[in-house]
């Protein structure tokens, strides 16, 4: 299937949204997406498929780590539309950030995820990262404990 990925623009925020919404993601708002696309360290990107239609998402920010003093990607959120999935439109989204991170010469990719999000977690683990920690109720709405995942590059 053809795919292509860019940064984020103001005029995907409602479908990014809508994506968010039917994949059960922590609510971002529109102010939320339009104030972090414009920050420095953040990457915002956008997969499109062969008619220009919006087909998932992710963002997250480089932060360097006070403890390590690594430079550290935190993936805030990645999903794609529940019609597009299993098709490799979460891969390539994957592989685009897999090239910034090293661009950036990032030392680790890091994130949450729920503890009962089976089908994210079979995706980060295909990709190399482990559950180092459990977070207790780390989640809300519906209250749930939440796994930090690594991956070191
Ligand atoms: C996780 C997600 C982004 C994967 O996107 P996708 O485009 O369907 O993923 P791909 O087609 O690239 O699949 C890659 C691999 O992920 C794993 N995977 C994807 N969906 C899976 C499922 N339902 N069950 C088990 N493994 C799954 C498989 O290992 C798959 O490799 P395979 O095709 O060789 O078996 C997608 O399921 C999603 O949007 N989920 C809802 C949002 C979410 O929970 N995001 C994470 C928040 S922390």
């Amino acid at each position: 299937m053809k795919m292509f990925i860019r940064n984020s623009f103001i005029k995907d925020i409602a479908e990014i949204i809508e994506i968010g919404s039917e994949t059960n993601l922590s609510i971002w708002t529109a102010d939320d997406y339009k104030s972090e696309f414009v920050r420095p360290a953040a990457v915002c990107f956008t997969i499109i498929d062969e008619n220009d239609t919006i087909a998932g998402f992710m963002h997250g920010r480089f932060n360097i780590s006070a403890v390590s003093e690594k430079n550290i990607f935190e993936l805030h959120n990645i999903a794609v539309g529940k019609q597009f999935w299993n098709k490799g439109f979460g891969s390539a989204l994957f592989a685009k950030l897999i090239t910034e991170c090293l661009e950036r010469e990032a030392a680790e990719i890091i994130l949450n995820v729920r503890i009962s999000n089976h089908p994210a977690i079979a995706f980060y683990t295909k990709y190399g990262f482990e559950i180092v920690s459990t977070e207790k109720l780390l989640y809300s709405n519906p209250a749930e404990d939440g796994f930090l995942m690594v991956l070191s590059l």
